[in-house]
């Protein structure tokens, strides 16, 4: 077990996390938004699906190779862009980035994190994604979209579900803001957690200073001004198709579209020349209430899991959830709050740590399903509690397209 953590779980780790870093750091992290309703059913709906197991398979050579977009990769498991990583462990992002490349699987960079992209191509190397926000000044996009190119990142994931920022009251509560501020709340906050304070805090202030948007361009970085995290001043309200077209002429490389619910959107996405859809409620964060991913899941495969590569995210915890959502279709997983619960306890050390976790639970749950391997995923493993979540067309005839192949272009 890696970094002598005391984790048998995400749970576990979550516990460390919880003890490591200030409140309003984790609860940034950890909580959602409103009453937390759709954070809450991000979790419930797994507990509706249930497996169907086969017996008198050999699973003795059972792997998790996975192929995405060409590429093969270790596992289903691409890390999720977090923005702020950087916040719970000392340049966390190419911690995470580092763990990721260890565990052999994607990281995702996230706009608005604390560790500029180029360092992160520089120093922790492996396939390297980058996601994009569309702001009002749509230069500022396009500039880090260069930027991306020119570093080497291999996909554009392009967030469309945060145009307004979510309605976060706990950091507003907390006093947490970026850049930073300090309040009689968070002073508090912070120094009854020493080794956050000392190992974090005080590390980028004797070195890089106060933690900032590190790939911000200049002009942007002028126009922040602190405000609670989560309610950057700089998400636009304002977009529409053409500005997935713009995006698709200036980036040669893969194109996702991250924080799709809607199986015609999914459509629309791929006519516009996206490759990839990223089904995701951004982690319960952004809108309460809103559906599941996994409650769309099937009716967006249906639509386009042929011709585009299909992710999913939010409220994945266990490698039991991961093997649902591949059953129901998806080519991949995308996990944010899992690495970032590891990575807020013990670094790249903790982020590693989490990503053994699932894949000794993912090669349990092969095994005793008598699955051999990703490829052989589908509906018939699974018994859907909820009638609604159950595909369209069952059985699938013959193992799913596997992502990345002609198949699924
Ligand atoms: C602390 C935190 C910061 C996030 N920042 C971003 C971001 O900057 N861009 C983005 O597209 N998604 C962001 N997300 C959403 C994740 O990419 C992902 O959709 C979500 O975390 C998946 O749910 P999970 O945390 O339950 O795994 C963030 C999530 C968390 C928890």
């Amino acid at each position: 077990m890696s970094a002598n953590l005391k984790a048998y779980n995400i749970f576990d780790l979550r516990e460390l996390a919880l003890k490591r870093v200030p409140r309003g750091v984790f609860e940034f992290m950890d909580r959602g938004t409103e009453d937390e309703v759709s954070l809450r059913n991000n979790r419930a709906v797994f507990d509706r699906m249930r497996f169907r197991t086969r017996t008198f398979v050999d699973v003795s050579k059972r792997n998790q190779d996975t192929t995405i977009f060409g590429v093969r990769h270790k596992m289903p498991l691409v890390i999720a862009p977090t923005g702020t990583a950087g916040l719970l462990w000392y340049e966390g992002e190419l911690a995470l980035a580092r763990a990721a490349r260890a565990a052999g699987i994607p990281f995702t960079l996230a706009t608005g994190s604390m560790t500029a992209m180029e360092r992160v191509a520089d120093e922790a190397g492996g396939e390297l994604w980058f996601q994009l926000y569309l702001w009002p000044d749509r230069s500022f996009s396009h500039e880090l979209v260069e930027r991306a190119k020119a570093a080497g990142y291999k996909a554009l994931f392009v967030t469309v579900d945060g145009v307004s920022a979510g309605n976060r009251e706990y950091n507003i509560r907390n006093g947490f803001t970026i850049p930073f501020t300090f309040s009689t709340r968070n002073v508090v906050d912070m120094v009854t957690h020493p080794r956050w304070l000392l190992g974090v805090m005080l590390r980028y202030l004797v070195t890089t200073g106060m933690p900032m948007y590190a790939n911000y361009p200049a002009a942007a970085k002028a126009k922040l001004t602190a405000g609670p995290m989560g309610r950057s001043s700089l998400r636009t309200d304002a977009i529409n198709w053409g500005d997935l077209d713009a995006l698709r002429k200036i980036w040669p490389h893969k194109l996702i579209v991250k924080g799709i619910l809607d199986p015609q959107d999914a459509a629309t996405a791929v006519d516009h020349g996206a490759e990839g859809i990223c089904v995701s409620n951004h982690g319960g964060r952004n809108l309460d209430g809103v559906v599941s991913p996994i409650e769309v899941l099937p009716e967006i495969v249906d639509a386009v899991g042929k011709r585009a590569t299909v992710f999913a995210d939010s409220g994945f915890r266990r490698g039991t959830d991961v093997v649902k959502a591949l059953a129901l279709g998806a080519h991949a997983v995308m996990i944010g709050r899992s690495t970032l619960y590891g990575v807020a306890a013990g670094g790249e050390a903790g982020a590693a740590r989490a990503l053994e976790i699932y894949r000794e639970e993912i090669s349990r749950v092969l095994a005793l399903l008598g699955c051999c391997g990703i490829a052989d995923l589908g509906p018939q493993y699974l018994q859907f509690a909820d009638p609604h979540l159950r595909p369209a067309t069952l059985p699938r005839p013959g193992p799913r397209p596997v992502a990345g192949t002609k198949a699924v272009a």
